[in-house]
């Protein structure tokens, strides 16, 4: 760890599970389409079922294209503005899901996402997309303020930007700019890390305004989670915000910095006669269940608690909404 409080980026390196003695790869932990360990029922996914899954995909964007003359799906790249000519007057409401050369913005969250990551490890799993459309598909077109924690390439930035066309967005890295950045007067880089309260006060300061929603998609170390939940949650996110931590399954990789394996301690009945319930304690997984404690303590003592209104989890995925 540096002075910063900065881990090394590490991405959860896929680990095979294969909890049934199949012979055959459960889905990996890492975040993959195809994979989508994130459902309730885990989805056999191996190289093979992937590249089925590609090739459907592709085809798919191809009658897009053709059947429904869809220029802009599907460029690799293209960030959803390529050129394509308007045809007639639209209404207000089209007018304001149109980007500033009249091209369409798409409404489907997993389209674009599919688009700006294509097949790159780091992209957001389909349950990710499910939670954020539930949460934000009637407010896509309202000016909110979106801060997200770990940017890398820039491609969930790039699906903020398409998916919210009205938004103030805010990506905060440890590492420099990346050459890929959306260029869009709504659209800011803050170059620090999570950790840091100057870097996050700088973050709030571009953006003029409290966030509506802020995702923490950075270190995903326990520790750096809590310190900037900790900051930013009571400071800078606006009462009904959602503060999102994305990859919580990190706690169970052994190794990762502050994972470990997971062991079942709800199936454990040992030492008997105890109020105490043995459970994972480690990286994010253990601070989101210190959040629970918080969101509880008054009942037992009275004083000011974090003014969480829920918490939601899904697996690998903690969205806590304010009050
Ligand atoms: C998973 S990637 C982000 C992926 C991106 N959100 C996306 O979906 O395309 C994690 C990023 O967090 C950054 N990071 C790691 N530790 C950090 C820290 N302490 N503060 C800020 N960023 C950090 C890394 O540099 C890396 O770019």
């Amino acid at each position: 760890m540096d002075n910063d409080g900065h881990m090394p980026s590490v991405r959860p390196s896929p680990h095979v599970i294969d909890p049934m003695g199949l012979g055959r790869p459960l889905c990996s932990l890492g975040r993959r389409h195809g994979s989508d360990y994130g459902r309730r029922t885990l989805v056999l996914a191996r190289a093979e079922d992937l590249r089925v899954i590609q090739l459907f995909r592709r085809a798919w964007d191809f009658v897009r294209r053709v059947a429904f003359q869809d220029t802009d799906a599907l460029a690799p790249g293209s960030g959803g503005n390529a050129e394509r000519p308007r045809h007639g007057t639209c209404t207000a409401d089209e007018a304001s899901v149109r980007g500033a050369n009249g091209a369409p913005r798409e409404t489907d969250l997993e389209a674009i996402v599919d688009r700006h990551y294509g097949n790159d490890f780091n992209r957001k799993a389909s349950i990710y997309v499910e939670e954020y459309e539930r949460l934000f598909a009637s407010r896509r077109l309202e000016p909110l303020r979106i801060l997200e924690l770990g940017v890398l390439a820039g491609a969930s930035i790039f699906v903020w930007r398409d998916y919210f066309p009205n938004a103030t967005i805010v990506g905060l890295d440890i590492r420099d700019r990346p050459a890929k950045f959306p260029e869009d007067e709504r659209i800011h880089y803050v170059q620090g890390s999570q950790a840091d309260p100057s870097s996050l006060d700088k973050a709030f300061q571009v953006a003029l305004a409290p966030f509506d929603l802020i995702i923490d998609d950075a270190s995903h170390i326990g520790d750096l989670t809590k310190r900037s939940f900790l900051y930013l949650f009571p400071k800078y996110l606006k009462l009904g915000g959602y503060y999102i931590i994305e990859d919580l399954g990190t706690s169970f990789l052994p190794q990762f910095p502050d994972g470990v394996w997971f062991t079942d301690g709800l199936r454990r009945d040992d030492p008997p006669n105890t109020a105490i319930f043995a459970s994972h304690q480690n990286g994010m997984v253990g601070f989101v269940k210190q959040l629970v404690d918080e969101t509880m303590k008054t009942l037992a003592t009275g004083g000011a608690a974090l003014p969480i209104e829920s918490i939601t989890i899904r697996t690998n995925l903690a969205v806590v909404k304010k009050a």
